[in-house]
């Protein structure tokens, strides 16, 4: 009964489907200063007057770093296998660079052995934005440097961590760091200069494929990959401009990460666009591109919404939003994005670990958050997905964006995008219809999976909608 409207017939995920949630390390521990912690460009950032809405800060957040055992047990209460969370640099090198600092190490040792005793299989992202404010200080991402820190700091985690954590991530959306860190400029560090922005997109790159090296060398055997929002981008209207600008459009949103990782490659329309004398273009270096290919073991996918590109390059809205002004409601493009990236980079495994979205959540007298909106999102998400895989997408798990509310980085705590309502003065946890309602999909599936032996029809579990 899981997925529970719509006339289709029961959805069936595979048996060991990883149904998860996810969060990021500057969105939800707090603790800003506690046990040697350094700064990160987003305490910076935040900090600066009119960055953020209601000048909100991370420094409290959702306080899961006093909070983490709580919020562990919140996780097994909600039956979920695979928990996405992210582990904070500037815990590990407080200075970006150097030897990790333990007890930044010992908390994430705690967090994954809470993980583990409840059976919830940790994915752990080693870069979700927090870079240390001392790297920027000296030029952050723009440097070829910083690259190079960050494979040290993926080393020195991967040496701590590793034998406990059976997938890792490495950057979390680096489009979204050029985009809105370098081009638009609401997001750490706040600048509006294009040609540092795709300089910065390949030290991304770099970075990534320096700490596939890292893992490979230590000889673990854990999986690793990217972790990329896509945008499936269409013409807003019937014309060959439309086609064209739409095409272009797709290059700066998916193909520069997707190709340069998958294919060994930037996507030649891209940088002919940005013209041979870019910082980005004089900035790749032989054998770059051969670092960035190293092979990957889990592309992470992360959908929220889809681009309608106009003749003239601009775009359109063409579908209902959300409280979130950028995004437009459109489960149809999970199923494209997904069998898009099969078809043009062929069968590599692929996990979801974003999708979701703000609903204007309120506590009712009674205590309760009534959230429809987020159930029929998330169930018709689920169902594009699961189409996908009856499509021969080979999808291991789906991670809701996200497990708790939390600091929405330039829209501080106004959005709420949890399945997990957080009372911020009090911190209590409220569960929100849709976290129940997930909780009895991830049940029924479980429930109707064969006993140990005898396996169904198929091999797979059954949910229904
Ligand atoms: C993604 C980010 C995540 C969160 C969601 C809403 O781009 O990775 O931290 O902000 O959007």
């Amino acid at each position: 009964m899981s997925i529970p409207t719509g006339p289709a017939g029961p959805l069936r995920f595979p048996d060991n489907f990883g149904w998860g949630a996810a969060t990021s390390a500057y969105q939800i521990e707090g603790a800003a200063k506690e046990d040697g912690r350094g700064e990160s460009v987003w305490d910076t950032f935040s900090r600066v007057p009119g960055r953020t809405r209601n000048g909100d800060t991370g420094d409290v957040a959702a306080d899961h770093y006093h909070r983490y055992a709580e919020d562990l047990d919140l996780m097994r209460d909600l039956g979920l296998r695979s928990y996405r969370f992210s582990i904070s640099w500037p815990r590990i090198q407080p200075d970006g660079t150097g030897a990790p600092n333990q007890r930044g190490l010992d908390f994430y040792r705690r967090l994954i052995d809470g993980l583990h005793d409840r059976g919830i299989s940790p994915m752990a992202t080693l870069f979700h934005w927090d870079l240390p404010q001392a790297l920027q200080d000296a030029e952050g991402w723009e440097s070829r440097d910083t690259a190079y820190r960050f494979a040290d700091y993926a080393d020195a985690v991967f040496r701590a961590l590793g034998d406990r954590v059976p997938a890792w991530l490495t950057i979390n959306e680096p489009k979204t760091v050029v985009q809105n860190g370098y081009l638009i400029g609401h997001h750490a560090p706040g600048r509006q200069d294009p040609d540092a922005a795709y300089l910065v997109a390949h030290h991304l790159q770099l970075a990534h494929g320096l700490a596939v090296d890292a893992l490979r060398a230590t000889g673990s055997d854990s999986r690793i990959g990217p972790a990329l929002n896509l945008h499936p981008c269409y013409p807003a209207e019937d014309s060959p401009q439309a086609a064209a600008a739409a095409r272009l459009y797709d290059g700066y949103e998916n193909r520069l990460y997707l190709d340069s990782l998958l294919k060994g490659s930037y996507p030649a329309d891209v940088l002919a666009d940005l013209g041979p004398r870019s910082r980005m273009v004089q900035g790749i270096r032989d054998g770059d591109l051969a670092i960035i290919s190293a092979p990957i073991d889990l592309l992470a996918v992360q959908y929220y919404t889809p681009i309608y590109v106009t003749a003239d390059g601009g775009t359109e809205h063409r579908w209902a939003t959300s409280e979130a002004e950028w995004q437009q409601i459109y489960p149809e493009g999970m199923y494209d994005i997904l069998t898009r990236v099969t078809r043009d980079y062929g069968p590599i495994p692929l996990t979801i670990t974003e999708n979701g979205l703000p609903t204007p959540d309120t506590m009712g007298p009674d205590g309760t958050v009534d959230d429809a909106g987020r159930i029929a999102f998330l169930r018709d998400h689920l169902a594009a997905a699961h189409r996908a895989m009856a499509a021969g997408v080979p999808l291991e798990s789906f991670h809701v964006w996200s497990l708790l509310d939390n600091f929405e980085w330039a829209e501080g705590y106004d959005q709420r995008w949890g399945l997990v309502y957080v009372d911020y003065p009090s911190q209590r946890r409220v569960l929100k219809k849709s976290a129940t309602w997930y909780r009895s999909v991830i049940a029924d599936a479980a429930s109707e999976r064969p006993p140990p032996g005898q396996p169904g029809p198929d091999g797979s579990a059954s949910v229904s909608r």
